[in-house]
């Protein structure tokens, strides 16, 4: 998977379109997409001319639509509207404890059997739900997770890196709230680079990949100049130990409380 990826949550449309493009222009392989998002066409039209072998795609599903349609016909849509055969990563959106966890991982185990996705995974699981689906016995290959300095989930990155599951950071600039921090600032001005880049490169230095949206090719260039610089010892010290924790991404759906 590689390490830095294009969000496209809010992305639809020819705007959408256009972000991709330019995206895969710059040199971005690795795009991130879910039937939420409303854009698998978008992202299609955006693909059209580069290898689908270069490419890395993860979509995600609701469990909440699994009345509606169930896990099979969820990635053969997906596939379809991606004008793709396989998705690399297809992830559970978010836990939902009221509905049946198990008897979804064993129809991902049998989406991977029949070569339909490379891998399957999870996201805005905790530490508790994925102990859930261990015992059970099944292994996600990812959780993508809030992860940024304000949100250092650092028991769960533990965790995920002691059980072999990836850990995938999303809302790495706090959906843009966190690209003026004056604490960060401090960081990023010692090494000449932007604030974006510093929290970005916070994260890759871990091995974690991100995946920030951007929508101009001035802010999508601008994310992608990150392989070029190191942070200093302190730097990651001071990153690592943020006093104030803050989480952006609220939801109605949210179980982050189980622990
Ligand atoms: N699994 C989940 O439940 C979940 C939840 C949330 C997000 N995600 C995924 O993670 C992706 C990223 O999270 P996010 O979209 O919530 O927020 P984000 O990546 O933290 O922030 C996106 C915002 O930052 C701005 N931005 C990007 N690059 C910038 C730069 N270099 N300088 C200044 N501003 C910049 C963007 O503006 P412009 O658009 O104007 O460039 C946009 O407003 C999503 O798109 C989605 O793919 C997954």
């Amino acid at each position: 998977m590689p390490l830095l990826g294009i969000g496209t949550w809010e992305l639809r449309g020819k705007p959408c379109e256009r972000a991709v493009r330019t995206a895969l222009e710059i040199g971005y392989r690795h795009i991130d997409t879910a039937h939420l998002y409303d854009n698998h066409k978008d992202i299609r039209e955006a693909m059209r001319g580069f290898p689908r072998e270069q490419l890395f795609l993860t979509s995600k599903f609701l469990p909440s639509h699994l009345e509606n349609e169930t896990i099979a016909k969820s990635c053969d849509r997906a596939l379809q509207e991606l004008g793709i055969d396989y998705l690399d990563l297809f992830l559970i959106h978010y836990p939902d404890r009221e509905l049946p966890m198990k008897p979804m991982a064993q129809e991902l185990e049998r989406l991977k059997e029949k070569g339909k996705i490379r891998a399957w995974g999870v996201s805005n699981f905790t530490v508790r739900h994925l102990k859930d689906m261990l015992e059970w016995g099944f292994s996600p290959a990812a959780n993508q997770v809030e992860f940024h300095p304000y949100l250092y989930q650092r028991e769960l990155l533990e965790y995920c890196n002691k059980q072999n599951i990836r850990l995938i950071a999303y809302r790495s600039l706090g959906k843009g709230a966190l690209v003026a921090d004056p604490l960060v600032e401090q960081i990023a001005e010692s090494h000449g680079k932007t604030i974006t880049q510093i929290l970005l490169r916070w994260a890759i230095e871990k091995e974690i990949p991100v995946i920030p949206k951007a929508s101009s090719k001035k802010h999508l260039e601008e994310n992608f100049a990150i392989f070029d610089f190191k942070l200093k010892k302190a730097d990651v010290e001071k990153l690592d130990t943020l006093k104030l924790q803050h989480r952006f991404c609220q939801t109605g759906w949210s179980d982050f409380e189980y622990k």
